[in-house]
């Protein structure tokens, strides 16, 4: 055995968990040992790719199979009772978005790897995207001046999840992404949204509303005949446009914005004016996401290290998803974002 490796239990080789198997084979710092899915067929499938893993339809056997680690790729309902097992039987987690189903199940995780002394990480992926890593230093550079407000749509026909709606599959990608860049939360949250293929929200629209001057709006939609993956961030000095559908230029930074100043014959009055200035596309690097998340992962069981995404950001997402079920009920009304975990300490570098 190869001690240098982490040795790997996937649980779940649906549409997600291939790619997470796909990743881990080829990251140097981890080696999977077996895959777990309740479905025979789908284990047929992993072992006509990769013959050398073990494949199980048990946890318990699967979690003999000599693992220091699981990755759970399986539905959102599933994920708090088999991550117990995991970390009752010693193991890391990698858990896929969203962490849990509910905050209670969340927070106890988080208190049971951290009692543990285990890694239990996140699968947020776009934190490790070389496009939002390169916004975040462009934030935290000043080079947007004040950020506004970020307006992002996540539109396609999308995989209709049986077991959460669509602000729940799709929201955790720009609600994680937010929450890395502006390290805030915010002050209210508002959802609304409408049912047309089963009894789960297919097309919604969600607000977050932070102190001060911040607003963000989401559109997340299953229902849409074209994918879109846009998310706008507008600064004081300058804005974003970030384009993940674009194969190479997927930010945009656009010198343009609204300035107002006093008119100097009449000091009541505001003049307004548009400066009009370049746009530029900056070189970012071209890694899969994916396999960052799972060397980052590695990383971190083995060397004792906090994740980027740990367990409290996880639980952090679970929360804001959570308030756009409370604003749901009530017709879309705001309301206060109850953050009860720690404030976001989300460093650049992972
Ligand atoms: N990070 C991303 O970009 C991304 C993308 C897609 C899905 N996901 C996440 O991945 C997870 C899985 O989504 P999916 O679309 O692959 O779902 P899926 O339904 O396609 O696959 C889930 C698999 O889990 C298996 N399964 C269910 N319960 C099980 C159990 N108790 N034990 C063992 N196997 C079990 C099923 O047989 C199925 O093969 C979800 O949490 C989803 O949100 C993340």
């Amino acid at each position: 055995m190869d001690k240098a490796r982490l040795r790997v239990l996937v649980v779940g080789y649906g549409y997600w968990g291939p790619n997470l198997v796909r990743n881990l084979v080829h990251c140097p710092l981890t080696q999977v040992t077996a895959v777990c899915d309740a479905d025979v067929r789908r284990l047929a499938k992993a072992r006509g790719l990769f013959p050398f893993v073990e494949t199980h339809t048990q946890l318990d056997a699967a979690l003999q199979a000599g693992v220091d680690a699981v990755v759970i790729a399986t539905p959102v309902s599933t994920h708090y009772p088999i991550a117990l097992r995991c970390l009752d039987a010693g193991k890391h987690l990698l858990i896929e978005k969203p962490l849990t189903r509910t905050s209670a199940e969340g927070a106890d995780l988080v208190a049971r790897a951290q009692r543990a002394g285990k890694v239990l990480m996140v699968d947020h992926t776009f934190l490790f995207s070389p496009a939002v890593r390169r916004i975040k230093q462009m934030v935290e550079s000043g080079d947007l001046g004040d950020i506004f407000f970020v307006d992002s749509v996540r539109i396609n026909l999308g995989l209709v999840q049986r077991d959460i709606n669509v602000i729940w599959d799709l929201a955790p990608h720009d609600l994680s992404i937010i929450d890395y860049w502006l390290v805030q939360v915010p002050a209210r949250i508002a959802a609304s949204g409408k049912s047309h293929v089963n009894n789960q929200e297919d097309v919604a629209l969600v607000t977050l509303d932070y102190d001060k001057r911040l607003f963000a709006g989401l559109h997340v939609n299953w229902l849409s005949p074209v994918k879109i993956r846009q998310t706008v961030l507008g600064g004081s000095r300058r804005s974003v446009v970030y384009n993940d559908n674009e194969p190479t230029e997927k930010i945009r930074v656009y010198d343009r914005q609204i300035e107002c100043s006093a008119d100097p014959e009449d000091k009541h009055r505001v003049l307004f004016d548009y400066r009009l200035g370049d746009m530029w596309s900056p070189y970012v690097g071209t890694g899969e996401p994916l396999q960052a998340v799972v060397q980052h992962f590695a990383e971190c069981a083995l060397h004792d290290r906090t994740p980027l995404s740990d367990g409290v950001a996880g639980l952090r997402i679970v929360q804001m998803l959570e308030a756009t079920d409370r604003s749901l009920g009530l017709a879309g009304q705001a309301v206060p974002f109850l953050n009860t975990v720690e404030a976001p300490r989300l460093p650049l570098a992972a």
